[in-house]
């Protein structure tokens, strides 16, 4: 069968399982409220805007003034037609907030991820990966392995017994690198980074850690899961994103040792091959790093929204699983009923995402809820309602 009556095959198939992904186009910018094209407006509880900084005033006219000032686009690789002044204001930025000696940032944290083991392990290398990671990092240890040879590995989640044994059995490797999710996305989990860093620590290991969904919520001044654990300064190599609690533009950084980020300049394929960030992105990012360093009060708001909203599920009755960070996923078990929850909530005015397999395990489907700085009590109390209201009817709660 050629390509596309194969492809149209498969999509009809996803509609029939009820698992096809429908795309929901927005006419307003990311915000706790948002006009959602054929609908009008819904609360949005799916967003990574988790501080709110999408449409924050200084956030949007530092992009609007680096426009102005450096245009457009980039217009080639950082190497072969200049960096931006911007884009090192933006790498101190990132060091001086997650706590690292310098920085490097990518158009993405996907690349960041694919950036790291791809380039910095060689054959005689090895890392091993938590089990719930995202797929930026699998991804990452896929291609790591088909381009430098190095071993990997997948321990169990969060279990330092499997973890130990695995480095255990890589004594002999050159470097043993261990990659972990700071918060794990579809849990809403927190890696136990104190034991983690001692077990590395005690096996000669780097630890890197991707705090895409803890830059900016955790810790008292939003400055990741190191700080969440009072242990800034003590992760070899952290990667985050600039597309989430930052400003929720775009853009990855690695952060880590100064010979680190040089390192990544000098060979990650993603650095070399693809254009920089584009400067006006640049900008607002640095902008929202600037505006957390001077409102860490709104990292505490969002600590008070989530669990609020966590207490309130609870005590209607839902299941949300148990945690302390602003993801709170109710699991539902099949696919097709998260993704009908999330319809029916749609039409109560309230845009939640269903996520099934393979994005989680079969079996546990869930709706996940994702809590801002910028909700107010009014946006999560109407939120609840229509919880309640579709909860009931779909024997829930
Ligand atoms: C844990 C984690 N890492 C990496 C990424 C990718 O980030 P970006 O959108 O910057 O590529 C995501 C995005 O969903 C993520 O959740």
């Amino acid at each position: 069968m050629s390509l596309v009556p194969r492809l149209q095959s498969e999509l009809a198939q996803f509609r029939r399982d009820g698992v096809y992904k429908e795309l929901l186009y927005l006419d307003s910018p990311q915000a706790p409220r948002v006009r959602m094209e054929g609908r009008g407006e819904v609360i949005v509880l799916s967003s990574n805007n988790y501080l709110g900084l999408c449409d924050t005033l200084e956030v949007v006219s530092a992009g609007k003034a680096a426009l102005d000032r450096f245009g457009a686009g980039t217009a080639s690789v950082r190497f072969i037609c200049g960096t931006f002044t911007v884009h090192r204001k933006l790498e101190a930025a990132c060091a001086r907030l997650v706590g690292t000696p310098a920085a490097l940032s990518f158009v993405s944290c996907w690349n960041a991820n694919e950036a790291v083991p791809g380039c910095l392990l060689g054959e005689e290398d090895i890392i091993l990966s938590d089990q719930f990671n995202h797929a930026s990092i699998i991804d990452g240890l896929r291609l790591a392995k088909a381009i430098t040879r190095c071993q990997t590995a997948v321990y169990k989640h969060a279990d330092l017994t499997d973890l130990e044994e695995k480095l255990r059995a890589a004594k002999d490797r050159r470097t043993r690198m261990v990659i972990t999710d700071g918060v794990f996305s579809m849990e809403g989990s927190i890696a136990p980074l104190p034991d983690l860093a001692a077990l590395c620590r005690r096996h000669d290991a780097v630890l890197v850690v991707d705090d895409s969904h803890s830059t900016g919520v955790l810790g008292r001044t939003g400055r990741g899961t190191a700080e969440h654990f009072g242990m800034v300064g003590q992760v070899d190599i952290i990667t985050s994103t600039l597309g989430k609690a930052l400003g929720g533009a775009a853009g990855g950084f690695v952060a880590a040792d100064e010979a680190v980020c040089d390192y990544l300049t000098q060979r990650a394929r993603p650095q070399l091959f693809s254009n920089a960030l584009p400067p006006t992105v640049a900008a607002s990012a640095l902008a929202s790093i600037e505006y957390l360093e001077q409102h860490p009060e709104r990292v505490d708001t969002l600590r008070q929204n989530s669990s609020y909203f966590r207490e309130q599920l609870l005590a209607a009755g839902f299941k949300p699983l148990a945690g302390e960070t602003p993801i709170i996923p109710v699991i539902l078990g099949e696919t097709a009923k998260a993704i009908e929850m999330s319809r029916q909530l749609l039409d109560e005015g309230l845009f939640v995402t269903g996520f099934g397999f393979p994005v989680v395990p079969q079996g546990q489907a869930r709706i996940r809820c994702q809590i801002s700085a910028a909700h107010t009590r009014d946006d999560l109390d109407e939120a609840l309602a229509a919880m309640k209201k579709v909860g009931r009817r779909l024997g829930l709660v």
